[in-house]
């Protein structure tokens, strides 16, 4: 029972001349955990483009696998963290990251380029390459080719890129769509709808994918679900400075879960529960976590802390300094201030990794302030698919009403076999995961709305 808690709730673990940003949608009145709950306000967005509402195929057209193709269900583990992260000059950092070109770049198909399908990638191959690189994301809108599984799978095998697993595969929480297209689910379970998924990096402090494709089949048939993306550099040259080299000087603690022991449980059988989670469930998760009783001050909590990581990290092939964390998403302060679907278990917090105190508020809403005026929240098509530069760019996901099926290829390092590694993947994982996976799928429809 409380390793199913464990798992539910990381479930969560998401060109540009910027108007004022406007909020996504309108100030909802969720249940909140708290005494005196806050206000829960919708995160704003620098940039808002307007729907197009361009037609997709039936679910059965777009999901057809090409049967002729080999099954990629064996492909590489997602490759270890790069980190490059020491002695950086938070000030040079910023001078640098504000010359940087907008993101996402935004291309657009002509008839022509669709009547070339997907040798329109494969003579394109080197020139999108290199401006995924200039600018961290490119927005491909229009695309006849990518509204379908078998024609998104064309395109990535195109441009030469190499699938792998998502970072958290290990965990069971993450589902195919068509696992022999090494394609993934994004988050459309109907009980995370009412559910803000807020910028983060594809991202442990142990792995991160180099790169993703995010491609819309299906948009949210009663509204919502814009797909939010958002320039690491351009957030670093954003951040007040003196905030910014608070959190590079004392580097920030992830938790991804709680487990609510009674507090008045002898020590030594605390003692015991935290040693049973670190060794039977830490390791499905594939990350370096050490168990922590009540580090947010509740308690009776055990809480599974990811190590320090710096919140600026140089990208690995350009050396460029960006904002590389999941700090927007994970923060306690923001979730409780935004539509949150995740149950107590499954809520996430940040920590100054010196002192292991929760991050105040108001760097929390220095973090809000400058993350979400450079966010494009997309209007994501049938067939538009966003390639990002994962070590540049963050995402995230706006809430949304109805059925919406968008789903996500990751990829390693495709031109350096040392970062790639040679993990291929555990295929005796399988089982675990389909049954975990099961479990979350029986969730009600309105699940997060009977939350406390
Ligand atoms: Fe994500």
């Amino acid at each position: 029972m409380k390793f199913a808690s464990l798992v539910l709730l990381t479930s969560l673990t998401a060109t540009t001349a910027f108007a004022p940003p406007r909020a996504l949608s309108t100030t909802t009145a969720l249940h909140s955990t708290l005494q005196s709950p806050p206000q829960r306000t919708a995160p704003a967005a620098g940039h808002i483009p307007e729907w197009e509402n361009r037609p997709g195929l039936s679910p059965e057209e777009f999901m057809a696998s090409d049967l002729s193709k080999p099954d990629l269900g064996g492909m590489w583990e997602c490759p270890l963290t790069r980190w490059n992260s020491e002695d950086i000059d938070v000030r040079e950092a910023q001078r640098m990251a504000k010359q940087v070109p907008g993101c996402p770049l935004e291309i657009r198909a002509s008839e022509k380029d669709n009547a070339m399908g997907a040798r329109y990638f494969a003579e394109n191959r080197e020139m999108i390459r290199s401006k995924l690189l200039e600018h961290g994301a490119i927005w491909f809108r229009g695309f006849e080719l990518m509204k379908s599984v078998k024609g998104n799978r064309e395109m990535h095998e195109a441009l030469g890129l190499d699938p792998c697993l998502d970072p958290l595969h290990s965990s069971g929480l993450r589902k195919f769509a068509s696992e022999r297209d090494a394609l993934y689910e994004e988050v459309n379970k109907p009980s995370l709808r009412q559910h803000y998924i807020g910028l983060h990096n594809e991202s442990t402090a142990k792995r991160t994918a180099a790169y993703a494709a995010f491609v819309c089949f299906q948009r949210a048939t009663e509204g919502g679900g814009r797909f939010l993306v958002a320039d690491g550099a351009a957030i670093l040259a954003e951040l007040d400075t003196k905030v910014l080299e608070k959190l590079y000087n004392r580097k920030i603690r992830i938790s991804v879960s709680n487990l609510d022991i009674p507090p008045a449980l002898p020590g030594v059988v605390k003692e015991g529960i935290r040693g049973l989670v670190d060794v039977a469930v830490a390791p499905k998760f594939d990350m370096d976590l050490e168990m922590i009783y009540e580090s947010d001050g509740k308690p009776g909590r055990l809480q599974a802390v990811e190590t320090a990581e710096s919140p600026i990290n140089r990208h690995p092939v350009t050396g460029m300094p960006v904002w590389f964390n999941n700090a927007h998403n994970h923060a306690r302060k923001l979730r409780d201030r935004r539509p949150c679907g995740v149950p107590e278990v499954g809520m996430t917090e940040v920590f100054y990794a010196d002192t292991m105190e929760p991050l105040d508020l108001e760097d929390c809403m220095e973090i809000k302030r400058a993350s979400e005026k450079h966010i494009t929240a997309l209007s994501m098509e049938p067939g538009d698919v966003l390639l990002v530069d994962n070590y540049r760019a963050l995402h995230g996901r706006d809430v949304f009403q109805g059925d919406r099926f968008h789903a996500v290829t990751w990829f390693t390092w495709d031109q350096n076999e040392e970062w790639r590694g040679n993990e291929r993947r555990i295929v005796e994982k399988n089982a675990f995961n389909q049954a975990i996976n099961k479990m979350m799928d029986w969730l009600p429809k309105d699940f997060e709305s009977n939350q406390n």
